[in-house]
């Protein structure tokens, strides 16, 4: 994380180097800092030299770069939202933090529903889920490497949500644990975000 300027993420006049969520519009966040170092902690096992990474709702992009650094110039993260627009800011930022990073697919950027994932460079060892999911997605189970790591926001159905962590074992055996309780925007659709009906 250190390696990645969150100045760069921020929106001009935001409070970059606070241990709190920023707004970036179009109704998301960058998420607060203890949150991104969480994420990176429980999937560093799968984040080695070479691997292949999967970022649902990038957002600004701040996370997928700190992934990018992690997996190396041979391994390679795949930055999905649905809002293009924040797909452009993903773009531009690493970009200007880490010049040549998109440009040579280090940090692939694709606009897209999140819940189907990115079939198109699956497996992955690596999938981050920025927003709360109705249900665990199975796209993105199947997406998973073997062996390989995810972790998610997941609605609780006695409320709240919780962060979810889903290994797939070298056999291709699942297995879920909740790790604790957490507040995210949900992973919907783009309509319903950008309406602010969230
Ligand atoms: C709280 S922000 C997190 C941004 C970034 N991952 C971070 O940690 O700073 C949640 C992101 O999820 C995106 N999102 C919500 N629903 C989505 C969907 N169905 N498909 C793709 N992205 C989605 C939003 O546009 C937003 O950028």
């Amino acid at each position: 994380m250190l390696a990645i300027d969150r100045g760069h993420y921020v929106r001009p006049g935001s409070s970059a180097y606070m241990d709190a969520p920023q707004t970036i519009g179009y109704s998301a966040t960058i998420s607060a800092p203890h949150m991104h170092a969480y994420a990176l902690d429980l999937l560093e096992p799968y984040l080695r030299p070479g691997h292949r990474v999967l970022d649902v709702g990038c957002g600004s992009g701040y996370l997928a770069a700190c992934m990018a650094e992690m997996v190396g110039p041979e391994g390679k993260v795949v930055a999905l939202d649905h809002i293009p627009e924040l797909v452009e800011m993903t773009r531009g930022n690493v970009e200007r933090d880490q010049p040549g990073w998109t440009a040579n697919g280090r940090v692939e950027c694709v606009v897209g529903d999140g819940r189907e994932g990115y079939p198109a460079r699956a497996p992955y060892s690596a999938i981050h889920v920025g927003a709360a999911a109705a249900t665990i997605p199975q796209p993105l189970v199947d997406q998973l490497a073997s062996p390989g790591r995810m972790i998610l926001p997941v609605a609780r159905s006695y409320g709240g949500q919780a962060l979810m962590q889903v290994d797939k074992d070298a056999d291709g055996t699942v297995t879920t644990h909740s790790l604790m309780g957490v507040m995210y925007v949900p992973l919907t659709d783009k309509d319903a975000q950008l309406s602010g009906a969230v």
